[in-house]
């Protein structure tokens, strides 16, 4: 099972930790994208909805919340690490719609034609065989359910990610290195050709822009630290520290408007149906 993810299941519970310590206690502390992808997939109450990658509970729990009483979603995810913090996250939000499953996205633990949506939030970048997760998707879903996968746009128009990076990156006197691979389907075509070859019809996508109002720069700062870069941070001295905080600080002020810093995000959606 492991040669079959880009990254592997060990990198994703090595990572859970410093995932877990970031994520929301309940509802996400930033629910855009979420509500997007509600709207655009169009999930209804009383619908059965899997969400795919479902990582520390997003989308899983927005869409928790969206289904009402009479819908539900199945959580699912490589990394039951992960899936702790998302139960953990739903329990402090009241939600009961909700179950979890610990599954690897090419090969499902559900029956033939269960679900009415299929999502996935940045989850199909990492296994090797794409295509062969989108048809286990395609599996899974009734004949007329439709699926929704979201994946980050290109690296050089999301400033979250770059800005920090390159800062990094010259605070140790290194390179940059190669684009990040949460950005490899990020190219318009990319997903619709792998829904294409899933077996999906009536395959589109969509660009999901928006800027996300940052009141408190320093938490969301440290925050994406701790995420992404807690290894190399660690290392750092606390005058290093203070120099790379004030470093990011700066790189931030060019998004600035009327006082306030607002973050430019640039993910995509792939949107396809099951046949009837
Ligand atoms: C970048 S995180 C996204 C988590 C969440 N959807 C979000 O948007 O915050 C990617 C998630 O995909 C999971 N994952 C990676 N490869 C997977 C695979 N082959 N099958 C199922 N889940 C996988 C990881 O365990 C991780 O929780």
């Amino acid at each position: 099972m492991e040669g079959q993810n880009q990254v592997g299941r060990d990198h994703w519970k090595g990572r859970s930790s410093s995932w877990t310590a970031t994520a929301a206690q309940g509802l996400s502390t930033d629910d855009t994208l979420n509500q997007m992808l509600i709207e655009l997939t169009g999930i209804a109450p009383g619908e059965r909805v899997l969400d795919l990658g479902s990582g520390t509970g997003d989308p899983a729990i927005s869409i928790g919340l969206a289904l009402g009483d009479s819908g539900a979603i199945t959580a699912c995810d490589l990394t039951p690490e992960m899936l702790a913090k998302a139960r953990e996250r739903s329990v402090n939000v009241g939600l009961d719609v909700i179950s979890f499953a610990a599954s690897e996205m090419t090969a499902l633990t559900f029956e033939n034609n269960t679900f009415d949506c299929v999502t996935c939030r940045f989850g199909l970048m990492f296994p090797e065989d794409k295509i062969a997760a989108a048809r286990e998707a395609l599996r899974v879903l009734k004949p007329g359910g439709r699926v929704g996968y979201v994946v980050w746009g290109p690296y050089g128009e999301n400033p979250p990610f770059f800005v920090i990076r390159r800062a990094i990156a010259e605070a140790m006197g290194q390179e940059e290195g190669p684009v990040p691979h949460r950005h490899s389907l990020g190219q318009p075509r990319q997903l619709s050709e792998i829904l294409d070859s899933a077996g999906f019809v009536s395959v589109e996508e969509r660009d999901m822009r928006y800027k996300r109002p940052v009141d408190d720069l320093d938490d969301y700062i440290n925050r994406a630290l701790i995420r992404g870069y807690s290894e190399t941070v660690d290392q750092f001295d606390d005058a290093s520290r203070d120099a790379l905080m004030d470093t990011l600080r700066a790189a931030f002020e060019p998004y600035r408007e009327d006082g306030r810093v607002y973050m430019p995000n640039y993910a995509r959606l792939g949107f396809g149906w099951k046949a009837v």
